[in-house]
């Protein structure tokens, strides 16, 4: 028997009947895969201080986050969904990506090359209350981490327009492609993404 991809999930808002929230549920139904869950909201990890503990050993002064870097780095893939807050994600949520520095220092204080070996895929799920936003901030944030951590950001779906009757039906169709997509490249095929 074939091993199911674990893919690590994290949820950046803070209503659990949210459009983020049900792009999450959505996307993640279409895979075949074990789920290792985070919520920023409920997990409230501390924030980065900037003690540079990292840049002089690897890992990070604070434990809060032991089990989500085991996780992180133990993962096939990586699911992202989130509100975008002021163009950027909310606190908690970035809160995590600020923890990832530790990464960071392993590389360029540390000399790991690279700090992660298993190279990822991620799929970034977003909801905006503006017909506009692009994500484009946010992505440019997620790059940066992701050069450090082996993550590649490949598939993406953004509901626009939530604060004004956009609704998820709209991205139906691109949920369905973009997750048989990550399925592809995580091995977490289904028997409906199979059909694409
Ligand atoms: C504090 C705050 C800041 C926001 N900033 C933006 C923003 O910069 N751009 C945008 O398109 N929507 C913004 N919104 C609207 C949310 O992105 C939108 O309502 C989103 O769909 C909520 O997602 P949820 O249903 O998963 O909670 C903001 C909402 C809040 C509460």
């Amino acid at each position: 028997m074939t091993r199911r991809p674990v893919i690590l999930t994290v949820s950046g808002g803070p209503r659990g009947d949210g459009c983020s929230a049900e792009l999450l549920r959505r996307f993640t139904e279409k895979l075949h895969a074990v789920f290792t869950h985070y919520d920023a909201y409920r997990e409230r990890f501390a924030p980065c201080t900037d003690c540079r503990f990292c840049r002089r050993h690897e890992g990070c002064a604070m434990h809060d986050m032991d089990g989500f870097y085991a996780d992180f780095e133990a993962a096939d893939g990586i699911v992202i969904a989130s509100p975008v807050y002021n163009m950027s994600f909310p606190a908690p949520m970035k809160a995590i990506l600020d923890r990832m520095q530790r990464y960071y220092s392993a590389r360029f204080f540390l000399g790991k090359r690279p700090p992660i070996a298993k190279r990822r895929p991620v799929a970034l799920l977003l909801s905006a209350g503006s017909p506009d936003e692009d994500g484009a901030m946010i992505e440019k944030q997620l790059g940066k981490i992701f050069t450090v951590t082996n993550c590649e950001l490949l598939c993406r779906v953004t509901v626009n327009n939530t604060d004004n009757g956009g609704s998820i039906g709209t991205a139906e169709g691109s949920i369905a492609q973009e997750a048989a997509y990550f399925a592809a490249l995580t091995g977490a095929i289904t028997n409906s993404s199979q059909n694409f």
